[in-house]
């Protein structure tokens, strides 16, 4: 029996909070009390608010304020939105850190495909997919979009596991039908339809009204999918309009070869995914490294959103940079992923610090045309870019209210506590604390996790 997604309690909050409105603007509201009620939604978020008041506000909210429960938050302690991975690979988390410095075919064939073979068998594919998602929320990923191996039932058994767990994610049974081994793909485009179907149906008697669940169309990329394959996907995607789609989108030199051979016909990746009704506005498009101009702004009218998975993009044979400034100034939706396992890390705070990295390195490939990301735009796209590239962001994302209560608590160090974060001192700023959390912290600063206000993390 999997219980409700959502605490069934309501909830308060006394202390600083950090969320993003936009690229552009951080806001850090302090002294803020923030009121979840018991379905997990944010009713009230005000700050400034001093501790004799909440009372007054518990009460207008229709609460009883002597029992309701109120957390207070100390100074280097906050609350901020949990993070968003828009690219991940659940069956290649006991495979990150291995294959370092192949390319990504060889990568495929030599390591990947043999590893997620596994998955065949449903007792490993419910024991591996817990240890996972359990991993993925205690790095404080409270919404993951995750390609599941090519087996119906192992994709089943994610969805069911992330539900348990109280993890928000978008699943996909991965399509595959060839370009793989005989052992390691589906056997016939209408066997890749049909398991497809049944884990959309799956979600729908599991999660109905998609509270945390929803299932997304998962081409693993046009290389590993015939055209009776890619079709019928469309048509899919016809029938049920509203369902996320996820692909790798070129990514990488031997890749874009190769699919320039399998579909001559095409003159880019974008009129080849587009030409099979696979972009759109809930398209989320893995890496975009190598765009022509023309998909680029191809992406811009259709709203397709890119995930930007700097880790894998540089542990690869290549190192590869992704112009994600060129992509921002265009308005397109950017979120980032760990693509956990190409990348070889599963924390977001990780792919973060990847992101400022290349940037940097784009800033300088670009003699300064592509300045390098923020500080609170690289938080941004964490956790609200992420929300807009998944299409959750009317529910997700930031702390407004009416918003589902996804959120971290983070506790940061002193000079009391040694660890490895860089210890808060007492004339720190609420920024230099939020700075040196996002450079130097870790999953042990991530102290509570909460979806839908119930607390997730073990
Ligand atoms: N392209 C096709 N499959 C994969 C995969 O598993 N990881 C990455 N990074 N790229 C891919
Ligand atoms: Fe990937």
């Amino acid at each position: 029996k999997i219980s409700t997604p959502a605490s069934g309690l309501p909830l308060g909050f006394h202390g600083t909070v950090v969320h993003s409105h936009s690229l552009d603007e951080l806001e850090i509201l302090q002294d803020c009390f923030v009121l979840i009620d018991k379905a997990g939604i944010i009713q009230t978020l005000q700050a400034d608010t001093h501790p004799d008041r909440i009372n007054a506000i518990v009460a207008d909210n229709g609460y009883a304020p002597d029992v309701f429960p109120v957390k207070y938050l100390r100074r280097g302690e906050f609350l901020c939105p949990g993070f968003i991975d828009t690219h991940n690979h659940a069956p290649q988390w006991a495979q990150r850190g291995v294959g370092r410095g192949l390319t990504l075919l060889d990568w495929l064939d030599q390591i990947t495909f043999a590893h997620e073979a596994k998955f065949a068998d449903p007792e490993y594919a419910r024991r591996m997919y817990t240890t996972c998602v359990t991993g993925f929320l205690q790095q404080g990923i409270t919404t993951a979009s995750y390609y599941g191996s090519y087996h119906g039932e192992a994709s089943r058994i994610l969805a069911d596991v992330c539900l348990e767990k109280g993890q928000r994610a978008l699943v996909g049974k991965c399509n595959m039908n060839r370009n793989a081994p005989d052992w390691y793909r589906d056997q016939s485009a209408g066997e890749s339809l049909l398991e497809t179907r049944a884990l959309i149906k799956h979600v729908q008697q599991l999660d109905p009204n998609n509270l945390l669940i929803k299932p997304i169309i998962t081409p693993r990329f046009a290389i590993c999918c015939d055209p009776p394959l890619l079709e019928g996907l469309g048509d899919i995607i016809r029938e049920h309009p509203d369902l996320p789609i996820q692909t790798h989108f070129n990514e990488a030199k031997d890749e874009i070869t190769y699919t320039h051979q399998l579909f001559p016909e095409f003159g880019t990746e974008a009129d080849l995914y587009q030409r099979f009704g696979l972009l759109n506005e809930r398209s989320i498009l893995a890496h975009c490294i190598f765009l022509q101009e023309e998909e680029i702004h191809r992406l811009q009218e259709l709203r397709c959103g890119i995930s930007h998975c700097p880790i894998s993009n540089t542990t690869m044979q290549d190192f590869m940079v992704a112009p994600i400034r060129e992509y921002l100034r265009r308005g397109i939706k950017v979120g980032l992923g760990t693509d956990s396992g190409g990348g070889h890390s599963s924390s977001m705070l990780e792919v973060m610090k990847q992101a400022f990295v290349v940037s940097n390195a784009q800033q300088m490939l670009t003699k300064g045309r592509d300045p390098a990301l923020s500080m609170h735009e690289g938080f941004f796209l964490a956790t609200l870019g992420g929300a807009q590239v998944c299409g959750l962001d009317d529910r997700i994302g930031n702390f407004a209210v009416g918003k589902e209560f996804d959120a971290l608590e983070i506790h940061t160090m002193d000079l009391e506590q040694p660890g490895v974060m860089s210890p808060v001192e007492a004339d720190d700023s609420m920024s230099v604390i939020f700075e040196k959390f996002l450079m130097t912290g870790d999953d042990r600063n991530i102290a509570k996790v909460y979806v839908r206000g119930r607390s997730v993390k073990v």
